[in-house]
């Protein structure tokens, strides 16, 4: 069975004092065990959130670079990264993709600099409403996995986790039906099995993200492919975050 995992994007947001509060009360709600729980903060304040973090709360980076050093300024390795306490990295936002340009070859060079260093990540993918509205969707989806992703062998792939995130449904409170994420997901994981077999795409985690909240995270949970959460906005407050993770 896939990991059931709820994640928090805090994006560009909360300055580290704002941070610190945050996690302090995630860790202070009674939160169902059986969910990963993961947070995304700004990279800067990384250690800072891992040190105040319980255990049970995993720190992740909402960007790294593939190369392992050099003059790439304003940019973090992997080795930095994991040295200030990250675990786990974001590949593919769609916002890194349209605001800085991030292709798909691009970040194919990032899931093989986190497989080649050993951190883990969430493989995020999603179409844009024009390609949605003229329903394209799975092959959009199932293109930029073919171009980033679906290079690894079996063994690589096994246990990755991958975002599906509908880029129309980020920050518009236009959530996707449960339906339009079941049909996705599910379309998702018979890729995995065509490309590799059925126990690596049951090891596969795909999370839902997009306008998910307190008031429909249950109903996305239910379906039988969405194992968790990609979460933005609902994550910046303790209770709502919460709220979320005990949706199961
Ligand atoms: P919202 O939950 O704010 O729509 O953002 C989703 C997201 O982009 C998570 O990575």
């Amino acid at each position: 069975m896939p990991q059931k995992i709820v994640a928090g994007n805090w994006k560009m947001n909360l300055s580290l004092t704002e941070g610190l509060d945050l996690v302090k009360g995630i860790d202070a709600c009674e939160r169902d065990q059986n969910v990963r729980t993961i947070v995304f903060p700004p990279a800067l304040f990384v250690n800072a959130i891992g040190a105040r973090a319980s255990g049970e709360i995993e720190v992740g980076v909402q960007n790294f670079h593939p190369e392992s050093e050099g003059a790439f300024t304003g940019e973090l390795s992997i080795k930095q990264l994991k040295s200030a306490g990250a675990t786990i990295g974001l590949i593919g936002h769609s916002e890194r993709r349209a605001y800085f340009g991030e292709s798909n070859a691009f970040l194919k060079e990032k899931v093989d600099a986190a497989v080649n260093n050993d951190f883990e990540f969430i493989f995020c993918c999603g179409e844009p409403l024009f390609i949605r509205e003229k329903n394209g969707e799975l092959d959009f989806v199932k293109n930029q996995l073919n171009e980033s992703l679906f290079h690894l062998s079996a063994e690589q792939i096994q246990g990755k986790i991958i975002a599906y995130e509908p880029v129309w449904a980020i920050g518009t409170g236009r959530t996707a039906s449960s339906a339009q994420a079941e049909d996705m997901h599910k379309a998702i994981r018979s890729w995995i099995v065509e490309k590799y077999d059925q126990a690596t795409a049951e090891s596969i985690s795909i999370l839902y993200g997009g306008s998910c909240n307190r008031s429909n995270a249950n109903e996305l949970f239910s379906c039988p492919n969405v194992d968790g959460g990609l979460i933005g906005g609902a994550s910046l407050k303790a209770d709502d975050f919460c709220s979320i993770i005990n949706a199961f």
